[in-house]
This record gives structure tokens, sequence and C-alpha cells, in this order.
């Protein structure tokens, strides 16, 4: 007899114990991948990524979803999203140059980042994106150079808004390096200062007040800082036809989260800035937003072998996976909380407290410190969840550790998305300079 059950997070359940996901056995996933292993639920992040379009379909008149690059980046995640008519935030030339190659294409994709170098600009003009997010004097004078014919731009500004988040994914405290102040009139300055370049075609403001953020009420103080400022510029003549918002809609990682979904954020968001340009009586921009973790977050898990266990005597029990701060670096970046099931009885009984180690040679590298489990063994998978965002993308070869293939699964179907990296992999571009000299 099957006995099935839901896990509350992503699209998780349980049937006779083990974990599954995308109608996939995730045991039989490690079994036949190997650990550690990034597992992505690609009918989840599809359902997600289409609810941000329909929801701005019913509330706002004009809008361009773009997935936020950064939060997963490999070739499979554009083809899957470029069907729901999504566009691409990309921060560097090789998230465009993987953007093109997964068939986004170029008119759909806007170019963010503070410090975009002269080859980034060369390659986005000749690709033809559509818009540049300029965010310093040396970016607009590099790509007005550059530009064969205009290239439209929006201006990233800091609006000053104090999203409550970790710190160090907050973007708009007062000392940001990211944006213009709104505050000190730089922004305004820098806009006014737009017309006088002959390539480039104000088109609008951007702004990211942060990531993982829970309450609307922050989104709201940007609307209403970032809708002032449309009135600043409209008084001195400046036509503001769109406004970037950036993403930052969170997610659940730890049953005590309570983010809202991707519906309530849009809703949300899409009326308050309506109401807000009606009040103001300025006219409604184009709206964009560009939410990375919420699409691609809780559709991942990753999947690992539990290794050495180590108790210290009457302090804490280490349980050591074959996975680590080279494949998920945000505990030790950003204290991030994750909860785990042990995939073979995801459903039993959490009687034992374990700290889960990863295998690199750092004390710090603990993934979760302290997570009540059933009594782990040697061998046994672990599945810790909601690890499809800033995961595989913020990955590194630390410890010369091999960054985890990911496995795509839907309809009880896997397919590999980035296949396994190998040891030739890691040493194809190290030479052995000077042979002549030393010998
Ligand atoms: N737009 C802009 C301009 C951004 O800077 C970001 C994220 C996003 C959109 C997408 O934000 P999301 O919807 O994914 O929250 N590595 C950190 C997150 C850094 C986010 C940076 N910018 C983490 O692992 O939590």
């Amino acid at each position: 007899m099957k006995n099935s059950c839901k896990i509350g997070i992503g699209d998780l359940s349980v049937t006779d114990h083990k974990l599954i996901i995308g109608g996939c056995d995730s045991t039989e996933l490690a079994a036949k991948y190997g650990t550690p292993l990034y597992v992505f639920d690609v009918r989840r992040a599809l359902r997600t990524a289409k609810s941000y379009v329909d929801v701005l379909r019913h509330v706002y008149p004009d809008f361009t979803v773009c997935y936020a690059s950064k939060a997963f980046g490999c070739v499979g995640i554009y083809s899957l999203l470029e069907p729901l008519g999504i566009g691409a935030d990309v921060v560097s030339g090789g998230e465009l140059y993987t953007a093109l190659k997964g068939g986004m294409p170029a008119e759909r994709i806007y170019f963010h980042g503070n410090n975009k170098s002269r080859d980034e600009i060369e390659y986005a003009v000749e690709s033809g994106v559509e818009c540049f997010v300029v965010d310093s004097e040396r970016e607009l004078e590099l790509v007005n150079e550059i530009a064969a014919k205009p290239q439209n731009i929006l201006v990233r500004v800091n609006p000053g808004v104090e999203a409550h988040t970790h710190r160090f994914i907050q973007t708009t405290t007062p000392d940001s390096k990211f944006g213009f102040s709104i505050a000190d009139g730089t922004a305004e300055q820098f806009i006014k200062s737009v017309a006088t370049y002959k390539n480039v075609v104000f088109k609008g403001i951007a702004c990211h007040i942060g990531s993982q953020i829970f309450e609307k009420q922050s989104f709201e103080i940007a609307i209403d800082k970032m809708t002032d400022f449309i009135v600043e510029l409209n008084a001195l003549g400046i036509a503001v036809e769109r406004l970037d918002l950036g993403g930052g809609f969170g997610i659940k990682y730890v049953e005590e989260d309570r983010p809202l979904t991707p519906e309530e954020y849009m809703q949300n968001s899409a009326s308050y800035l309506l109401s807000s340009v009606k009040a103001k009586n300025i006219v409604a921009p184009r709206l964009i937003v560009e939410p990375g973790r919420s699409i691609v977050g809780e559709a991942g898990i990753t999947l690992y072998t539990i290794g050495a266990i180590k108790t210290i005597k009457n302090i804490k029990t280490y349980a050591a996976v074959d996975g680590g701060m080279f494949e998920n670096p945000r505990p030790s970046l950003y204290d991030a909380q994750y909860t785990a099931v042990v995939a073979d009885r995801a459903d039993a009984e959490r009687t034992h407290t374990y700290s889960i180690a990863g295998k690199c040679c750092e004390s710090g590298d603990i993934l979760i410190d302290g997570i009540k489990l059933p009594n782990l063994h040697c061998g046994d998978i672990l599945a810790v969840l909601s690890t499809g965002a800033y995961h595989y993308s913020m990955a590194s070869n630390y410890n010369r550790n091999l960054i985890p293939p990911v496995v795509a699964v839907m309809d009880g179907k896997s397919d590999y998305m980035v296949k396994p990296q190998t040891y030739e992999d890691i040493t194809r571009n190290d030479c052995v300079p000077f042979t002549e000299v030393v010998k």
C-alpha cells in the first residue's frame, strides 16, 4: 500500500517514506546520477514563472517580466522560460552569452551591472540587447561611444529603502555601491546629463531594493519613492516610460518562513503602483519586474550522501556530506538557514540533532548548524530543500571539488540540465609557466 503526504516546501511529496520531486524518487536519482546532485523541478519553476506573467496581465496594462539570470544561469533555463514570453536580466558577458545560447531573444534582455567592461558593452551592443541599465557615468560614456545606433537605457537609482533582509543582500542602503542616490540629488543630475549624449535614449529608472524580502511594505516604500522621483523628472520635462522595480521576492527555506506568493507580490505591487501614479497624476510606466530566486528557488533540492559522523561529547554531532561551501556558499556568506530530509525516510520522526558539515577545509563550512533528523547512518541520502537559486550559480571549485551536475526532473523523468564536471575540466585551462627557465 502506498503511503503519500506533502512536504511544506516546493512541490515535494513523500511516497512510501521516500522524498519525491518532479515525480521522481530522490533515492533513485541519487543512485543513478551520484551525489552531490542538484535536482531541478521543471514544472514547479515554469508554473511560478507563468504566474508572474498571468497575474500582471490581469492587473497592469504594460509590463515585462525579466528572469534574473544570476539566480540560476545555464542554457536550459532560458530555453524553458523563453516560450512564456519572459525576458532576462543579465549582469555579465557570460550571462548574456548563456542567455543568447539558450534562445533568449536579445530584444528581451536587460543588461544590469555596476561595472560593465568595454568588452561586455561591445558584446551587448553587437548582440542588440533591449536595454542597458546604466549604473555609472563611465558606463554611459562607453555605451554612447561604442553604440552605432542609439541604445535604450534605464538609469539605476537608489531610492534608499532599508528592506528587512540580510545586510549583504540589501541593495539600497545609503552607502550602497548600486545606483545613483535620489535623496542627495545625484540621480536627477545624472539623468539630466543623459540628454547630452547622442547615442543613448533615456527610457526610465530602475531599482532593486534587496533579496529574500517578505513584507510588501518594503516594495510599497520603493514605489512611493520611485513615483515621487518620476514626478520630479516630469517637472523637468523628462518622460519616464519604464519603471524597473527589480526582484527580491522571498521564498520558503525553513518552516518559519512566510513568503507571499508571486501572485500576492505582483498583485500588491502592481495595484499599489497604479494607485500611486493615479494619485500623482503621472503616466503609468511600463512595469518591469525581475524575479530570480522566487522562480527557481523552491524548484531545487540538493542530494548528498552522508559520510563521516562524529560526536563531540556533550557538544554536538557532526554529520558530514559530500558537498559543502563549494556548491552552497550561502550559509557561510549570509548565515542562510535550510531544512533537510533523509531521502528514504522523509516522514520519519526527527529524533536526533546534527550539524551538517561540508567537506571543505574550513571550520565555517557548515551547511546546517543544528537540525533535527532521524538517526543518520553513513550512506544515507540527505536532501537539502530550496536550493534552486544562488546555488549552482554561486558554486566554485574551491578545494578543487567538482561543481555538481544539475538534473532536471519532470513527470517522473530525469535528464541532465548541466552535466557533471570532470577532473579534466578543472585542469583544462591550467598551464605550467616558464618551463624553459625553471628546470
Ligand atoms: N534584479 C536585480 C537588479 C538584482 O540585483 C537582483 C538580485 C535581482 C533582480 C533578483 O533578485 P531575487 O528575485 O533573486 O531576489 N546571492 C544572494 C542574492 C543576491 C541577489 C542579488 N541581486 C543570495 O544567495 O541570497
